[in-house]
């Protein structure tokens, strides 16, 4: 149920949700990680679902029980969720990027354990740059009409840095969250500002991540053409 009403405002669509953050492994046992827990993806797949669309899942480790009737890719590493949404995408009517994508890997992956020497400091670890999926996919849109839609988590002037962000990546959508202290993080709720290309703000209170989708998939449904062309 959207603003709309509508129980099946999605049916007929294919809507592309990545969730979770990627892993960088340096190493057989080691990996450069964040802390998202997956929640508001999944969120929105189970969202979407539930209003009829068909749903694809890029799931980048999260521990979450798979959603009913939501179709999952487990991916690890920001390339591998790369090469899973752009072709999840390739028939998407939108996508939503709210994993948590590493902007750096190691440059080399030991294939064996990296060892400490005694009495010697460690090798500086060197990182070079991941793809940026959100950008890639809002510049080459997998088809004219896909909505394209990303999560920016920033703390300081949010929506200056938001704003920015939005124009930087090139997307419809970006989803602003300010971070601190206890805020967002493996949270249970959520509170945020939807940013549209074409200047609109909407506020989302305080609340669970599925209010947060709902309005997310409202507008996204709003911009997307009319079934069928
Ligand atoms: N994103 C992506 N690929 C990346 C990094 C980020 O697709 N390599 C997506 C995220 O999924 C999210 C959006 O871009 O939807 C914003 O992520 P964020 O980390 O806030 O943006 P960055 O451009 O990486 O900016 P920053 O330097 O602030 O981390
Ligand atoms: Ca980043």
């Amino acid at each position: 149920r959207g603003a709309t009403g509508a129980h099946t405002d999605l049916a007929g669509r294919h809507v592309v949700v990545s969730a979770g953050g990627t892993r960088e492994p340096l190493d057989p046992v080691r990996y450069l990680g964040n802390r998202s827990s997956g929640k508001q993806g999944y969120a929105l797949a189970r969202t979407a679902a539930a209003r009829g669309a068909r749903v694809t899942l890029v799931a980048a480790n999260s521990a979450l029980p798979a959603p009913a009737g939501v179709d999952v890719v487990p991916v690890g590493t920001a390339r591998e969720l790369r090469e899973a949404v752009v072709e999840a995408a390739r028939d998407a009517d939108a996508v939503v990027m709210a994993a948590a994508v590493a902007d750096f890997r190691p440059a080399v992956y030991a294939e064996g354990k990296i060892k400490k020497r005694a009495g010697q400091e460690p090798e500086p670890l060197t990182l070079v740059r991941n793809p940026d999926v959100l950008a890639e996919l809002s510049a080459d849109r997998p088809r004219p009409g896909t909505v394209v839609a990303g999560f920016a988590a920033e703390t300081d002037d949010v929506l200056a840095n938001g704003r920015a962000k939005l124009a930087a990546k090139g997307c419809d959508l970006l989803v602003v969250n300010e971070v601190g202290e206890k805020r967002t993080f493996g949270a249970e709720e959520n509170e945020a500002v939807v940013l549209g290309a074409d200047g609109s703000e909407t506020p989302v209170p305080y609340g669970p991540k599925e209010a947060l989708a709902d309005t997310v998939w409202d507008l996204i449904a709003q911009r997307m053409p009319a079934a069928g062309q």
